[in-house]
């Protein structure tokens, strides 16, 4: 996650930077705050943190996509906290801010892009083991045919894409419909309902 290379104590983070796997090395490193890691890790901003180049080179995940992943996944969980307490400051005035609620509106994709890029850090991020230091992803795959996984794999995918389409349809036809008041559904406009 961190691409941090070397064993060194007083260990750093890197807020960015582009590991670069071959070389053992970071090309870019921006933002770097000395000791950080080391306090992540051990709640002491000296202590000794083991570098991946300590690890056999088969025994490394895949450096640059864990560290994008997770960088990723962080900015976004950021951003949603941002933009959340400017939403606590706008409470009683969204309906002024049409700016807010757009940004609201086309920032619904982005916790689920955060899950996959979570997702992606926890499965590539601890590679090439999937019991550590016991047994290799390798070693655990069944004999299963590639066409069996392409069928079950379509199977998934057509069904999940049914589902999705008809969620979609329903949502959407309700939204266009927009908000109705009747003695079932009681739906106002209130200015302080936090
Ligand atoms: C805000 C800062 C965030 C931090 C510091 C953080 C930290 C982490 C860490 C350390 C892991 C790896 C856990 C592991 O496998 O060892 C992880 C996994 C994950 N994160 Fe985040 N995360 C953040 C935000 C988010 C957000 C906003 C989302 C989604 C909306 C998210 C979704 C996930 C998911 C789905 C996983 C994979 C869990 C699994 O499969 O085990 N994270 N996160």
């Amino acid at each position: 996650m961190e691409a941090h290379w070397e064993t060194t104590t007083k260990a750093t983070i890197h807020l960015f930077a582009i590991p670069d796997e071959k070389n053992e090395k970071n090309v870019i490193e921006i933002g770097s705050i000395p000791g950080m890691l080391s306090f992540l890790g051990y709640h002491d901003l000296s202590a000794e943190v083991r570098g991946l180049k300590d690890f056999p080179v088969d025994e490394r995940p895949p450096v640059l996509l864990t560290f994008i992943a997770f960088r990723g996944m962080v900015g976004l969980g950021t951003y949603f906290i941002l933009i959340t307490i400017i939403g606590v400051f706008l409470r009683n005035r969204l309906v002024e801010n049409p700016f807010y609620l757009k940004v609201m509106l086309y920032s619904i994709p982005l916790p689920y892009i955060a899950m996959e890029l979570g997702w992606i850090l926890a499965e590539v991020g601890r590679q090439p083991w999937i019991v550590y230091g016991l047994m290799k992803t390798s070693g655990a795959s069944s004999p299963v045919a590639a066409s069996q996984v392409w069928v079950s794999l379509i199977a998934f995918i057509l069904l999940y894409g049914l589902l999705g389409a008809v969620g979609f349809y329903l949502i959407a036809k309700n939204a266009v419909k927009g908000p109705v008041a009747n003695n079932d559904r009681h739906f106002t406009l209130n200015k302080n309902f936090m």
